[in-house]
């Protein structure tokens, strides 16, 4: 079935230090020696007898450190890398670029002092995102929530593997309805002949995976095997290269249609899929969660702060994605290279506002959400490095111009106004929600 997976395995040695393997996973299952060892004898040594091995057969001591040893790396923007490794110190910031973003933000921690109150703040690293536990790169379980915020996923579990499903077994069967299967033993699927998050059809003998390799209805790791996931997988296609510095050019994931949905499968009590809806605390997202006209017309005329001369044609933000409401492929492959902003047809979800994996943030958002006014300040990123700005503790949040910038995926300041505010304003900034 596939060739350049077991070309890939063939080059397990390098495939750590060097750079891009083009396949490893496929879509599907990887080759097996890619995670699993068999008698703790990788690589051709010497086996170190029973009982010092690790369970389930992994190659690193957990599942996450296991996933790691591929997907860290120390260089900048480096491929399918979602974690700079080692973490860097204190005034440099993390390196890799991806949509999800950088999961060593969970070890950066910030402080600083309120410009106005003169009190001490603090952005702890553990609030920085999903704190997967993996030993063999220093990340442990979150200190502040014991399960998923309106849910009941005990932080505990959490690893890579409570959201990708490391086997890849579900798969798209249709080019246009979403339709996602997952075999069942001793039933006929359709055999899965590469990744279905790069916009690849499956045709009538043959699937994709679904995006991202997520786990879908019924998923649940073999370790942790008490909360079945009830939703399946979001429709969305990514660009190849999805890992890079958005100074010239947005990196447009196009997402369809589910994502809130599937990250219900843990934080079902955060959803508000319609409006108004007095009953329930939350912003509205989801697939039913449409973009009022309001919106429509305030997102594609926004380009920053005061400034909403834009138009549809080059309206789009990657800082403030939506869903398209589609689960057609071939419309989200041709849309990750379009500019083109908002439709009536889009509708908000959990990633508007978050990156799934990590940020520089408070929980885990996009841009500096909750803490601080002004993501520019005199025309520059807050900066505890340069002068003036420096003083506004709450806007830099302990962070240099340049880690600054980082968090922005190196977008130059110049890109919003001279005192910018929250992004929130991309839709609100003509309405009532106007600050
Ligand atoms: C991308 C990494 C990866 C690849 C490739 C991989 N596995 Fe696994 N496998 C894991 C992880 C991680 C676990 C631990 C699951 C857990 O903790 O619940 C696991 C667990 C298992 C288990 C025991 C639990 C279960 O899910 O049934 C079996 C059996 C298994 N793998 C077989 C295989 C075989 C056979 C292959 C090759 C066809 C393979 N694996 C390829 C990562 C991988
Ligand atoms: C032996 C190295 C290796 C290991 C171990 C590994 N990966 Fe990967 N992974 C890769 C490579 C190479 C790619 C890019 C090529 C591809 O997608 O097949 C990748 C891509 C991915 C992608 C994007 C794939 C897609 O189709 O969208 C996900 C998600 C992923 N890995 C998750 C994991 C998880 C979770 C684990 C641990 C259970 C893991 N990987 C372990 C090498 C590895
Ligand atoms: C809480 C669920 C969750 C956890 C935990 C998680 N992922 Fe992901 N991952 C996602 C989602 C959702 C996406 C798609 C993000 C997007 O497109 O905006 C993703 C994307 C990715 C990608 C593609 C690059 C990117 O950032 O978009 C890779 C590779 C990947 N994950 C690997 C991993 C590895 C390795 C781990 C553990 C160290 C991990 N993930 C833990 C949900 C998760
Ligand atoms: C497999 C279960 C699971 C899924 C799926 C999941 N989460 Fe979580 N999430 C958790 C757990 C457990 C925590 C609490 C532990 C932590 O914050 O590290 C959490 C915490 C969070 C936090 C708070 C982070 C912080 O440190 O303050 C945010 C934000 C979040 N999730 C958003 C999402 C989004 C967005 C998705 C979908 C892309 C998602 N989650 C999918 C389990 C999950
Ligand atoms: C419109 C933007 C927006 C959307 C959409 C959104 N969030 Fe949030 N979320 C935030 C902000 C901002 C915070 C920071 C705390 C605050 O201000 O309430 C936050 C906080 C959180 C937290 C931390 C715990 C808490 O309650 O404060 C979790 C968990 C979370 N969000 C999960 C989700 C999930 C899951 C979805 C989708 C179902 C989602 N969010 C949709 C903006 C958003
Ligand atoms: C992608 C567009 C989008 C973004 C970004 C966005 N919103 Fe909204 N927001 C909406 C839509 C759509 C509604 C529903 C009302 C409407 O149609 O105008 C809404 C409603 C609200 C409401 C009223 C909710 C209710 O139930 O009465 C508040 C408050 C709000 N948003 C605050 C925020 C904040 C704060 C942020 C940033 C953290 C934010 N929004 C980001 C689109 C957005």
């Amino acid at each position: 079935m596939k060739t350049a997976a077991i070309a890939c395995a063939a080059a397990l040695m390098v495939l750590a230090t060097s750079g891009w393997c083009l396949a490893f996973h496929d879509g599907g299952v990887a080759a097996c020696d890619g995670c699993h060892t068999m008698h703790n004898s990788s690589g051709g040594q010497p086996q170190t007898g029973t009982g010092s091995g690790n369970r389930y057969l992994l190659m690193g001591s957990d599942p996450s450190s296991t996933c790691l040893l591929c997907h860290a790396s120390s260089l900048a923007a480096d491929g399918y890398r979602i974690a700079t490794s080692p973490v860097p110190p204190q005034g440099s910031p993390p390196l890799q670029l991806t949509p999800g973003g950088d999961f060593s933000y969970l070890q950066k921690s910030y402080s600083w002092v309120n410009s106005v109150t003169g009190l001490p703040a603090t952005s702890p690293g553990d609030a920085h995102g999903h704190n997967i536990i993996a030993g063999d790169f220093f990340y442990f379980q979150d200190s502040r929530y014991a399960v998923a915020p309106g849910g009941v996923y005990p932080s505990a579990s959490l690893s890579c593997i409570s959201c990708h499903d490391p086997h890849g077994s579900y798969r798209l069967t249709s080019a246009t309805a979403g339709t996602v299967e997952k075999p069942v033993p001793g039933a006929r699927s359709n055999p899965i002949r590469s990744s279905g998050s790069y916009g690849a059809l499956p045709t009538a003998t043959e699937a994709v995976g679904v995006y991202r390799m997520l786990g879908g209805i019924g998923y649940a790791p073999a370790s942790f095997p008490n909360d079945p996931f009830v939703n399946d997988p979001p429709i969305a296609v990514s660009p190849v290269v999805y890992n890079r510095p958005e100074s010239t050019s947005p990196t447009r994931v196009a997402y369809g249609r589910g994502m809130s949905e599937w990250c219900e499968n843990c934080h079902s009590g955060l959803q508000h899929t319609s409006y108004p809806n007095a009953t329930v605390g939350n912003h509205p997202d989801g697939n039913a969660a449409k973009l009022s006209q309001q919106a429509v017309d305030t997102y594609n005329a926004y380009i920053k702060t005061g400034d909403l001369t834009g138009t549809f044609s080059t309206a789009y933000n990657s800082l403030v994605p939506f869903e398209e409401g589609t689960t057609d492929l071939s419309t989200l492959a041709a849309d990750t290279t379009a500019t083109t902003g908002a439709s009536l047809s889009d509708n908000v979800m959990c990633l508007t506002c978050h990156r799934a994996h990590a940020s520089a943030w408070d929980s885990s958002t996009r841009w500096n959400a909750a803490k601080g006014v002004y993501l520019t300040v005199g025309g520059a990123y807050p900066g505890i490095d340069a002068a003036g700005t420096g003083a506004n503790g709450e806007y830099a949040t302990g962070k240099t111009e340049a880690e600054y910038a980082k968090t922005m995926y190196d977008r130059p300041a110049s890109a919003f106004a001279t005192n910018q505010w929250s992004l929130c304003n991309k839709c609100h900034e003509n309405d009532q929600y106007k600050q």
